[in-house]
């Protein structure tokens, strides 16, 4: 399973990427937004950026254009920044069709905004690297989100699509754990979850123990 991390800081990128453990990033309007990055320039900058912090790893950068003709501009422009940028395409009519565009043409889509087994359907159709159901979202409307995973997972094996199920809107580190049993392939996540998963009390405590007792004999 890889890992993604769910940010536009580049402060926590970092982190991640040091830990050793990180396979790529995703970003998203609202998360450059937060960030403060501003006109076309900055933003495109910002991006290549994160792709010199995470080397090898891919990084979705995501199309803020809604029309066929406005979306294959743009993600042809992002997908030039650098050649680990995958273009991140909603689940929109228009959308699908960019897709297949850009699944012709060579160029890598994660395909966002998805909250469904149909919708994962399409986006696999149209030949997305990445599917992005949102799980967290999901979860917040009463749903149930590593079920959408688990469905997902299901049906791209029996039918044999290869788009791989990039699990998105993780809340917790318990959400990261799920969707691994669930089948995604991918998780991205903000870097606290991440971070969660090293911790047990167990640990802390048998940690402070074999310290204690080193000093015996150290
Ligand atoms: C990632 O690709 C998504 O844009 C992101 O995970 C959405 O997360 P949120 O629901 O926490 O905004």
């Amino acid at each position: 399973m890889k890992f993604f991390i769910d940010t536009a800081n580049l402060d926590q990128i970092k982190e991640a990427h040091e830990l050793g453990i990180l396979d790529g990033v995703t970003t998203n309007p609202s998360l450059m937004a937060k960030e403060g990055v501003k006109g076309q320039e900055a933003v495109y900058k910002h991006y290549a950026t994160i792709c010199d912090i995470v080397k090898t790893g891919d990084v979705s950068a995501e199309v803020v254009s809604t029309t066929f003709n406005e979306i294959i501009e743009e993600g042809k422009k992002l997908a030039a920044i650098h050649p680990n940028i995958i273009v991140k395409v909603p689940m929109i009519k228009e959308g699908v069709k960019a897709i297949r565009w850009f699944t012709d043409n060579n160029i890598a889509t994660n395909c966002t905004l998805v909250f469904s087994a149909g919708q994962a359907i399409l986006a696999a159709k149209a030949g997305a690297k990445y599917v992005s159901p949102f799980i967290g979202r999901i979860d917040d409307s009463n749903w149930d989100g590593i079920e959408l995973i688990s469905q997902i997972a299901h049906i791209y094996q029996l039918q044999g699509f290869k788009t791989e199920i990039l699990a998105a809107s993780i809340r917790s580190s318990l959400h990261i754990v799920k969707c691994a049993e669930a089948g995604a392939d991918v998780i991205t996540s903000p870097l606290e979850p991440i971070l969660g998963l090293l911790k047990h009390p167990l640990t802390d405590i048998g940690l402070a123990k074999f310290l204690e007792d080193a000093k015996k004999f150290v």
